[in-house]
């Protein structure tokens, strides 16, 4: 009758703890900062800027804008820049279906400049939700001020297209954890050129490398093999291609490249098209936006890879 008592007790106080933790995460969770109030300038310079990174080093265009993967490493379509349409779903391991959203001016015309430099930078929606680091925020909320607000400089003047994108659908629990995911932004100030390490490190973190390169445990990034390669991703052909392994390890990894080679294995991607019969070896590292970076860039990015821990990782790159 007591050991009957104690355990009803027991149960009602494992239930009253689940639901105060749900209605916890519920009334305070994503925990981010409202939308700084903010207007960007717009200057020529500041959009060219933006431009540069959303194009060709931050990459947002290459997950917002559809790929088209009949050729090579499937070159963005520019007819439809920012339009979105893009899914990811369950084929890679993700526990839902996401989209990558419209982001010309047809879906953010009511987006504040704070709403817009929150949503990439700290993982929230305009409208409080949620945003799943699919899209790589964490990474992102350490780029400098003046980078992300460049960035949204350019996004207000591209073309607006009418796209409507669906919704994503998220199976539980991940619909009620992805509200601890987002991060409130600690953005930093570019380091000088002349730190060619720091310099290098802060372009690889906003390029976002890691977010492919990392192999992952239970859709988890494993950080201390960031950059070590093997996470595979379905190819729309048919066929997997798996992230090479990037650090400086001479067998398995990048150790045995010089610079110039790096930033050629780049720049031969841009504007290349070649056709790519459906199930033969293609990619979805996005070459050509990367390849347009300035070889400074590239330069530094190659210098802070060469200084990372060597992983002996042997990754096969494609299985039809
Ligand atoms: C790896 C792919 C990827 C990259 C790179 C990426 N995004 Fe996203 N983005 C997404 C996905 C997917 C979503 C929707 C996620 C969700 O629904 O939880 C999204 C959501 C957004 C949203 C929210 C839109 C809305 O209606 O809620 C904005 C704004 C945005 N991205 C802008 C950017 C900007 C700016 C960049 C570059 C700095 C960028 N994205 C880079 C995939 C990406
Ligand atoms: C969308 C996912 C994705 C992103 C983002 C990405 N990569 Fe890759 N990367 C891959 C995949 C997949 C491969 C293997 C297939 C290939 O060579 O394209 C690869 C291959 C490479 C290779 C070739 C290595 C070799 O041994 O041939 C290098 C170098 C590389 N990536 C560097 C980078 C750098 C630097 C960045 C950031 C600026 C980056 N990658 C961002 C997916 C990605």
């Amino acid at each position: 009758m007591r050991i009957a008592k104690i355990l009803g007790l027991l149960v009602a106080l494992v239930g009253l703890l689940a639901v105060g933790g749900f209605v916890f995460i519920l009334t305070s969770f994503p925990d981010v900062a409202p939308a700084p109030d903010l207007a960007v300038a717009g200057t020529p310079e500041q959009i060219e800027r933006g431009r540069y990174l959303a194009e060709n080093v931050t990459v947002c265009q290459a997950c917002h804008t559809p790929r088209d993967y009949t050729l090579f490493a499937g070159p963005i379509r520019r007819d439809l820049l920012g339009a979105g349409g893009e899914r990811w779903d369950q084929t890679m391991g993700l526990p839902g279906v996401l989209y990558a959203d419209n982001i010309t001016p047809a879906a953010l015309s009511e987006w504040t400049d704070g709403e817009i430099l929150r949503a990439f930078t700290s993982g929230v929606s305009r409208d409080g939700t949620a945003i799943f680091p699919l899209m790589p925020y964490h990474a992102y909320g350490r780029m400098s001020q003046e980078d992300a607000e460049a960035i949204v400089a350019y996004l207000r003047q591209i073309a607006p297209i009418d796209h409507e994108v669906p919704e994503r659908s998220m199976d539980p629990p991940l619909n009620i954890v992805v509200r601890l995911m987002p991060q409130q932004a600690e953005p930093q100030a570019i380091p000088s050129t002349s730190d060619e390490l720091a310099y290098g490190e802060y372009m690889t973190t906003i390029a976002a490398c890691s977010a492919c390169h990392a192999p992952l445990a239970d859709g988890q990034p494993i950080l201390d093999m960031a950059y070590a390669g093997g996470h595979g991703y379905p190819l729309p052909g048919g066929g997997e291609v798996r992230a090479a392994n990037i650090t400086p390890h001479e067998g398995t990894g990048i150790g045995s490249w010089t610079r110039d080679q790096f930033i050629a294995r780049f720049k031969v991607m841009v504007g290349a098209r070649d056709q790519v019969p459906p199930g033969a070896y293609n990619t979805v590292m996005p070459w050509a936006s990367y390849g347009e970076m300035t070889e400074q860039d590239l330069g530094a990015i190659f210098t802070y890879l060469q200084s990372l821990p060597a992983i002996e990782n042997k990754v096969i790159r494609f299985t039809p």
